[in-house]
């Protein structure tokens, strides 16, 4: 495979690495991934994460794999399930991998899933970009934005999806303000968004996800900018847990919310958001938090606990769709015509 360098994710010098964003922004670790088993065990850690970048490191896995052990066609069948099913939610995974298999079946040639990890990795940021200067022209200069979790460089092989568009604002000259979720359980927020605002000099607000609300009720807050993980072709979209009550906050105050994703973000097969399976994770994470620093527990060690890792906004609340073709009011079948 070629050399292909992106924030949080690499093959150089015929190695896979994955930029452990479970340690940033305190240390900056790079993973050796070996194996597709490991790349699932670095998925499912969150320590690549994002919707695009989690699609691609299993597609550069699958690509590594077959590339070093020349497996069987049912070996590779294999390794492919497992790569697909690491985390649910985000459609990439399966959208990444089908792309492969397809490419594999039609040729009946291994290289063909090589040279499609090549291409998917390199559209990928093609598509940010373009995202990048649709949703710029919607930001006024003099305007604040709210963002959830984190949707920069570190998501993707280019420049973001709603991080993108809100950094590619910024380096038009405009002259911009970005409130930043902390995004509990996880904290990528806190941790991601606001070490890559600092990194692109955009000055900006941390705020804990239960002071949104109150901050656009006393008028700091003129729209709202998040990614998406599935989006069901009725508009329904999953994303980081908390993205609806944003959504629901924000169409209560006559905020705009838009959805900054790539079509590759569309599940054609899903009708609405009720069908897509939305993840849940370790009770420990919202006993406590779970860092670099190790494991803090500060409730009662047997609480009991929901933890859903997504949730699901209604279509009727997203005021806008940043596709890479541009900006659309709603998800119908005229896109899926060159998508
Ligand atoms: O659990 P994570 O950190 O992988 O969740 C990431 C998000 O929810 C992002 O908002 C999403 O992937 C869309 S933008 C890349």
């Amino acid at each position: 495979m070629k050399s292909l360098i992106s924030k949080a994710l690499k093959f150089e010098n015929n190695a896979l690495y994955v930029l452990n964003q479970q340690k940033l922004p305190t240390e900056i670790e790079w993973i050796h991934c070996h194996s597709p088993m490991q790349m699932v065990e670095i998925i499912q850690s969150l320590k690549v994460r994002g919707a695009p970048l989690i699609g691609i490191a299993a597609a550069l896995a699958l690509a590594d794999f077959v590339e070093k052990k020349k497996p069987t066609r049912e070996e590779i069948i294999t390794i492919a399930n497992l790569l697909i099913n690491a985390r649910p939610t985000a459609v990439n995974l399966s959208y990444c991998i089908e792309q492969q298999l397809q490419a594999y079946h039609a040729s009946n040639d291994m290289q063909a899933i090589v040279h499609t990890a090549e291409q998917l990795f390199e559209e990928d940021a093609k598509l940010t970009y373009a995202m990048a200067e649709h949703g710029a022209k919607l930001i006024q200069d003099g305007e604040t934005i709210l963002t959830h979790c984190n949707t920069g460089a570190l998501v993707t092989t280019g420049i973001g999806t709603a991080l993108g568009v809100i950094i590619f604002a910024h380096q038009q000259g405009k002259n911009i303000h970005v409130y930043v979720d902390e995004t509990r359980p996880l904290l990528q927020g806190a941790r991601l968004t606001a070490w890559e605002l600092e990194q692109a000099g955009i000055p900006y607000t941390l705020i804990c996800d239960n002071m949104a609300a109150y901050s656009m009720k006393m008028g700091r807050i003129d729209r709202v900018m998040t990614g998406a993980d599935r989006i069901a072709i009725n508009g329904d979209v999953a994303n980081k847990i908390g993205t609806y009550g944003l959504a629901v906050h924000a169409h209560y105050h006559n905020i705009p919310f838009h959805i900054v994703a790539p079509e590759t973000t569309i599940d054609w097969q899903c009708q609405n958001g009720e069908s897509i399976r939305i993840e849940e994770r370790a009770h420990q994470e919202v006993r406590g938090a779970i860092g670099a620093f190790g494991q803090v527990t500060w409730s009662p060690e047997q609480s009991h606990v929901y933890n859903p890792a997504f949730d699901v906004t209604p279509a009727g609340l997203i005021t806008s769709y940043i596709l890479s073709r541009g900006i659309v009011k709603s998800i119908d079948k005229t896109l899926l015509a060159v998508a």
